[in-house]
């Protein structure tokens, strides 16, 4: 998508290919920096720190850090040190595992002297794949849309003419490598002529909402409008929604989808009004190996992301500031689950199905979560002379 007229995507490469870079998504909005990442080190430490988030980015950038492990050392040992490392830096988002996996799979196959050639050009495929999955998802996505639009036109129900999208977090191409998932049917309808306006929902306590996804629909130039996380209900409830959908980070093989917390409320307000409930679901971002959501795993992080807000001052100056009496304890948990009854519909690369065991199964087949990684994730490259 464009920055200021200029194409980016949210992971590049440069010169031969063996320079990672990444927008910095920690100074968005208020300022555009890429940064380089040079070592499986720093691939870890911008995957736990935010430079870079969102579940198919992080599966994306830690395939360039076993990349940039296979550059440094292609040792098995290497190999093994820098999977243990990424695996280690945020639990939720199995973007991250299905990545890993498929690359150690590979790679492993391989010689010390091929892995190095080979884990970039596993890396770059992936980013490729992602990109095509999204574009995909967007235009399933939008027949959901056009459909809701249509019917929205016949009710003909009072100034109802534009579509009312609501969103949470950033499921946008800021968390993916393009498009994004959940905007990527926004990015569609809005080309195609379709009034699309979006809810941004601030989204606590990171304000992905209002720092990312505002900045991306408004480089697009998609009307859209933030409100607080907890306007929510009441614009649900006054007919302001046509239809909610979000992305995930983890959704089981039956269905329940953990995604950024508060998306779980968010669900239930849905329900509770009759408004559509989507998830913008890519398949590697399906746990084939669980069910229930309760065994998803659900990052905490540091609690001063609760107590403190960052942003910049009338002058200008970047500053963090504390919200709260000082010494107050606060908790931070990063995603919840929203259980399966609540979700309308999944939107996957292949299509839009049922949140349940069966409706995923017909569409992907019955998959492990390592035939799934090797379903899914890109080709090895030809053996030279194979
Ligand atoms: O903590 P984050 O910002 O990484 O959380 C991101 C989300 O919850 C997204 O909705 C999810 O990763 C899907 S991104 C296409």
């Amino acid at each position: 998508m464009n920055v200021g007229g200029v194409p980016y995507r949210a992971i590049f490469t440069e010169r031969d290919g063996r320079e990672v870079r990444v927008i910095d998504q920690t100074l968005l909005p208020h300022r555009f920096e890429t940064i380089r990442l040079k070592s499986t080190a720093d691939a870890a430490w911008a995957i736990r720190d935010m430079i870079v988030r969102g579940a198919p980015l992080i599966g994306a950038t830690a395939a360039y850090g076993i990349a940039l492990a296979m550059r440094a050392d292609p040792s098995d040992a290497s190999l093994e040190r820098a999977t243990a490392l990424l695996a280690g830096t945020r639990p939720t988002a199995v973007n991250l595992r299905w990545a890993l996996e498929a690359a150690g799979v590979l790679l492993r196959g391989l010689s010390p002297g091929e892995r190095e050639d080979a884990a970039y050009d596993f890396a770059a495929r992936l980013c490729e794949d992602d990109v095509r999955r999204n574009r995909s998802i967007g235009e399933h996505g939008l027949g959901i849309f056009r459909d809701i639009a249509r019917a929205g036109r016949q009710r003909a129900s009072g100034g109802a003419r534009q579509l009312n999208v609501m969103t949470h977090c950033n499921a946008g191409w800021l968390a993916t490598v393009d498009w994004g998932t959940a905007t990527a049917p926004m990015y569609l309808a809005h080309d195609e002529g379709l009034r699309v306006h979006v809810w941004v929902r601030e989204t606590r306590p990171r304000f992905q909402g209002a720092g990312l996804t505002s900045w991306e629909l408004g480089q697009h130039g998609v009307p859209h409008t933030l409100v607080s996380d907890s306007a929510a209900g009441h614009l649900l409830s006054r007919g302001k929604v046509d239809v909610v959908i979000v992305g995930t980070d983890r959704t089981t093989a039956a269905g329940d989808v953990a995604n950024k917390v508060g998306t779980y409320p968010l669900a239930l307000a849905a329900r509770d009004n009759g408004v559509p409930f989507y998830v913008a679901a890519p398949s590697p971002s399906i746990d084939w190996s669980i069910d229930d959501g309760a065994s998803i795993p659900i990052e905490e992080r540091d609690p001063e992301e609760v107590t403190r807000v960052w942003g910049v001052d009338e002058e200008g100056v970047e500053r963090h500031v504390r919200v709260v009496p000082e010494g107050t304890r606060a908790a931070n948990y990063a995603f919840d689950v929203t259980p399966r009854r609540l979700v309308t519909g999944l939107v996957t690369e292949r299509g839009v199905c049922a949140a349940d065991r069966e409706a995923l199964g017909k569409m992907f087949g019955r998959q492990t979560a390592r035939a799934t990684a090797r379903s899914t994730a890109p080709r090895p490259p030809p053996r030279p002379g194979g």
